[in-house]
């Protein structure tokens, strides 16, 4: 490893993990994590245009219009680190941005899109989500019930303040859930019927489900 060229694609509602295991399949593959939320966040937070549209949206836990996100992905994948492939965490969300990244991934002669599906049980989430608290430096992420900070509110690795998504709240969990169900879920055939779709069973603690992936993607043919 690393496989050259793929699109590896976390598939899961929110709290699933898809944030935990990309940060660890991105440094073990050496392959950029592309998480779309955060590059809404940090639009937010440098109060640009895209992030002026996107705020209200993301606070009432709605998805952010196809076009906008697509047009920043494609962005981002020109950039030459995503030469030999990337992690996406977030993305696609929509059947129309499913077929767009298959157009794109033509364009930049990507190989086969990998498609990882985090399989758990509804019942977990709002408690992983409720329960999170990510690093303000690194993103670096953490749970107060099952894997806390050594020192409350501060990350063990950086020492940064600790924070909570603002949209962790069990309101706006209720319906980021709810538009997963209705928008995303979908995906999970469409990739299924193109043979792409790995199931994952993600109610597992972090580190077997970092090793049932790594099982899965470690025995991935490289594009030729
Ligand atoms: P985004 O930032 O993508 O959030 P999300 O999909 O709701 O997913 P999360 O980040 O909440 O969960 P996760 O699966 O990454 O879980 P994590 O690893 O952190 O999107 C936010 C918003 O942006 C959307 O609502 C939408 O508005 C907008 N947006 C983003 N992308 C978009 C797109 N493509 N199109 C349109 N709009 C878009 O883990 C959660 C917690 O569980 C942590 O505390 C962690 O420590 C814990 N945990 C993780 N794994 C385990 C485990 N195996 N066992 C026990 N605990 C675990």
């Amino acid at each position: 490893m690393p496989r050259l060229g793929h699109a590896v694609i976390l598939l899961g509602p929110p709290g699933a993990g898809k944030g935990t295991q990309a940060q660890r399949i991105a440094e073990r593959y050496h392959l950029p994590h592309l998480s779309t939320g955060d590059m809404l966040r940090d639009n937010i937070q440098r109060d640009t245009e895209l992030g002026r549209i996107a705020k209200p949206l993301m606070e009432r836990g709605e998805l952010v219009p196809d076009d906008i996100v697509i047009r920043m992905v494609e962005d981002r994948i020109a950039q030459p680190d995503c030469r030999n492939g990337f992690v996406f965490d977030g993305f696609p969300r929509t059947l129309a941005q499913a077929d767009d990244l298959e157009r794109i991934c033509e364009k930049y002669k990507f190989g086969v899109t990998f498609v990882l599906h985090m399989v758990v049980d509804k019942d977990l989430l709002m408690r992983r989500l409720t329960g999170r608290r990510i690093c303000k430096a690194g993103g670096h992420i953490y749970n107060v019930y099952d894997r806390p900070p050594k020192q409350e509110g501060i990350c063990d690795l950086d020492g940064s303040e600790l924070i909570h998504r603002p949209d962790d709240t069990e309101r706006v969990i209720s319906e980021r859930l709810a538009a997963y169900e209705r928008q995303t879920r979908p995906l999970a055939d469409y990739y299924r019927a193109r043979k792409q779709l790995s199931p994952v069973d993600a109610m597992a603690g972090a580190d077997d489900v970092t090793s049932s992936i790594a099982k899965i993607l470690d025995g991935v043919e490289a594009p030729r």
